[in-house]
């Protein structure tokens, strides 16, 4: 049978990023960051729409060039339709809806939330790809959910945050502490050189397999707070003893809802993803679980767990087959449902 070659398009937060698939095969896989944001300790939406009109051209352009394909290839061409901010949103939508037009190829648009789920189906030598039915768990700085996927159409949120995500609550534990934005990547390597059990915290009772972060957001700056009055210092002296403290009480939550989620839907396959997952305490526990608790769990590599087209792609590819495709008028939308 013929191959097909997708241009795929994301554009939903503050990366610009553009991919193109063989099948399900990635042929390249282009993020364009924004710095612009860390001065502001977090995403600021006009500056983010403001960067997208700049970098889309340039990061499909080089997309294109690092796959080796000329447009007249493409079979179709997917983008990000929501969730995310209104307006980065609408430069990927728009430029993706005017070049399918031009090239009179099909246009998709990709839910973000199913894409960082089926981004376990990218072809990856050596990645063994979950089987439906299986448990999602996306966890970034914008989503926490725990998704039961039947197939690659069917999927029921079974359980999300009330209020922050995971993401929020280690980029803002760090802010709290002092340091940069985005502070998650920091705990962890802090983390990596501390005692997880020198400061105990407590886990929110949230009902089900609901999630709720901001009441541990609230209990961290009193610690912190609290000591610093004590000792200025306490922070710099303990930074790896509270680094490792707050990943262990994340983690804790995590597996807590993870197991009752396996215990209510009787499924033992994990698959995780969202920019969270890139947390090494995190990725440790779930490795362990697989002995533990006998589950089987799937981390995807790291570039495509973070914001990225390539997963937006794989989510076109499988629309592609089953002929899915969107209408010219389609429009982005800043909340979408499963
Ligand atoms: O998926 P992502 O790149 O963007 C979205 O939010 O959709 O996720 C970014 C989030 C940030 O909150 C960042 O602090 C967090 O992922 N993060 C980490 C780690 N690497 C990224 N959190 C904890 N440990 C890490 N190693
Ligand atoms: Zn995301």
């Amino acid at each position: 049978t013929k191959d097909t070659f997708i241009l795929a398009i994301e554009s939903s937060c503050d990366d610009t990023a553009a991919a193109v698939l063989k099948n399900s095969k990635v042929l390249s896989n282009v993020v364009a960051r924004q710095s612009i944001h860390e001065e502001y300790g977090g995403v600021v939406p006009e500056l983010a729409s403001r960067a997208h009109q700049q970098n889309i051209v340039p990061v499909v352009d080089v997309a294109l060039k690092k796959a080796n394909i000329s447009i007249n290839q493409l079979d179709a061409i997917g983008f990000t339709q929501g969730p995310g901010l209104m307006g980065s949103l609408l430069v990927g939508t728009s430029f993706a809806k005017s070049m399918a037009m031009a090239l009179n190829i099909p246009l998709i648009a990709v839910n973000h939330m199913h894409a960082h789920i089926l981004a376990h189906f990218i072809d990856e030598e050596g990645y063994d790809k979950p089987e439906f039915p299986f448990l999602a768990l996306t966890i970034s700085g914008g989503h926490t959910q725990i998704v039961k996927v039947s197939s690659f159409f069917d999927m029921e949120v079974i359980g999300e945050t009330t209020d922050d995500a995971v993401g929020e609550a280690f980029d803002k534990s760090a802010k709290i502490m002092g340091l940069p934005y985005p502070g998650g990547p920091l705990i962890d390597k802090y983390a990596q050189n501390g005692n997880p059990k020198a400061y105990k915290f407590t886990k929110p009772k949230v009902d089900g397999l609901d999630f709720s972060f901001s009441g541990l957001k609230t209990q961290i700056m009193y610690f912190i707070q609290k000591n610093t009055a004590e000792n200025k210092s306490f922070v710099d002296e303990n930074l790896a003893n509270i680094c490792a403290s707050i990943q262990q009480i994340i983690i804790d939550i995590l597996i807590e809802k993870l197991k009752l989620a396996v215990a209510q839907t009787g499924i033992k396959q994990i698959a995780v993803g969202g920019g969270v997952s890139a947390n090494s305490g995190i990725r440790k526990t779930l490795l362990e679980a697989q002995t533990k608790y006998g589950w089987k769990t799937f981390i995807p590599k790291f570039e495509y767990t973070t914001d990225n087209a390539a997963m937006i792609g794989i989510v076109a590819y499988h629309n592609f087959l089953a002929q899915k495709f969107s209408k010219n008028n389609i429009t982005s939308k800043a909340r979408i449902e499963m």
